[in-house]
């Protein structure tokens, strides 16, 4: 069988070996947003893994940006280093290309992580002041942010850039903006948390009108040869809400600025939401992006089985997936998930002794 998710996929100049991807996750123990030790285990089992792709945790681009204390951040030349410590490490003893996911928490920075609550900080717990399209909390008891001025923008697109040159010299391969999950982006395009009466809130359009500003900025910064991708809800689950007609007027328009590809995840905007969660939920919502909008996606949402892995992308609902917690689960899912597809990830040279196909007297005839 010739599997499409072990198919190689281009990215502008980056060539991809598979079609899997480790999708961003916070680890929230970054020190002073520096990548540490953490960070080299952590990203270190999934470059040998052998997704296509591995695309580190959501990384402020500035201290205001960052959800938590204990956030990534690459705003400082401290930052740049401890990145490059990691992302070296990775390219020197792993298979997969490297991406890095950049964000603003806008009204939901200033938190305490999830498994510590995931609330507001208080003024004791250093809390600072966090920054939306409008001055509408996220709950009813978290921080109400300030509405951002004009000023505020301008800082917001040159803190973008800053760090997209910062992770040019780090050495990643690939950016992913974070336009998605309730933060500072998709406050943006959501009616239900820009009420602006300007040009940057109202209809779609204008909604949508800050992150492709910001997204234009930050390709102009990118070299022309590395891809540049954005993460999006596609939908708030909520009345009202963002639906799937504005995220694919928004993926048409990023396609037109260089987009490389949109990846379809939804909600985290707003904490009435009802999502119906199940294996794929979100593929469905990518071929839609992928078909009316004609840009390549990727999505995401309790893939954790080959066999629905392959035929997302068989189908052409999506041209990649992504897997969080069941990479965590199994650094190696790559790999199982090409045997179980009667193929062959790519392997490491030092992890090259445990080859199925060397193995015969296990795996069989089950070897590619
Ligand atoms: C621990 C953890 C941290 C996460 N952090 C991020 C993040 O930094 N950026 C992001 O876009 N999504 C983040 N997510 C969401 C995942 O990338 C993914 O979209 C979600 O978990 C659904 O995929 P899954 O069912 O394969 O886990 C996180 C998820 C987990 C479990």
């Amino acid at each position: 069988m010739s599997s499409k998710l072990f198919s190689p996929i281009e990215l502008r100049g980056l060539k991809l070996s598979n079609r899997v991807v480790v999708s961003p996750m916070c680890q929230y123990i970054s020190d002073d947003g520096c990548s540490n030790d953490w960070h080299l285990m952590h990203y270190g089992q999934f470059s040998m893994g052998a997704a296509g792709l591995v695309i580190t945790e959501s990384t402020g681009v500035s201290p205001e940006g960052r959800i938590t204390h204990k956030c990534a951040g690459l705003y400082s030349d401290a930052q740049e280093v401890a990145a490059k410590r990691v992302v070296d490490f990775c390219k020197k003893f792993g298979a997969a290309a490297i991406g890095i996911q950049l964000g603003h928490a806008g009204r939901k920075a200033s938190t305490l992580p999830p498994a510590l609550g995931g609330r507001s900080l208080t003024r004791d717990e250093n809390a600072w002041t966090t920054f939306a399209p409008s001055a509408l909390p996220y709950a009813p008891d978290w921080q109400v942010p300030k509405a951002m001025e004009r000023s505020d923008m301008d800082k917001v697109r040159a803190d973008f850039v800053s760090a997209v040159q910062r992770a040019d010299r780090v050495g990643y391969d690939l950016i992913e903006f974070h336009a998605g999950h309730g933060y500072l982006m998709h406050q943006f395009l959501s009616p239900l948390a820009n009420q602006r009466s300007d040009d940057y809130g109202g209809s779609a359009g204008n909604r949508m009108r800050f992150p492709l500003e910001v997204f234009a900025a930050m390709r102009a910064a990118w070299p022309a040869t590395k891809p540049l991708g954005v993460r999006v809800s596609a939908v708030d689950w909520v009345e009202g809400g963002l639906t799937l007609e504005q995220t694919v007027a928004f993926a048409t328009e990023l396609k037109k600025l260089g987009c490389d590809y949109v990846d379809v995840s939804s909600g985290a905007l707003d904490p009435r939401q009802q999502v119906p969660f199940a294996p794929g939920y979100h593929a469905p919502m990518a071929a839609r992006v992928k078909q009316e909008a004609g840009v390549v996606t990727r999505t995401v949402g309790l893939i954790a089985d080959a066999r629905l892995a392959e035929q997302i992308i068989a189908s052409g609902q999506a041209d990649m997936i992504a897997i969080a917690r069941a990479a965590m689960w199994d650094p190696r899912w790559a790999w199982h998930a090409a045997l179980e597809l009667g193929t062959e990830a790519q392997y490491p040279i030092r992890a090259t002794p445990c080859l199925p196909k060397l193995r015969p007297q296990i795996f069989g005839t089950r070897t590619a």
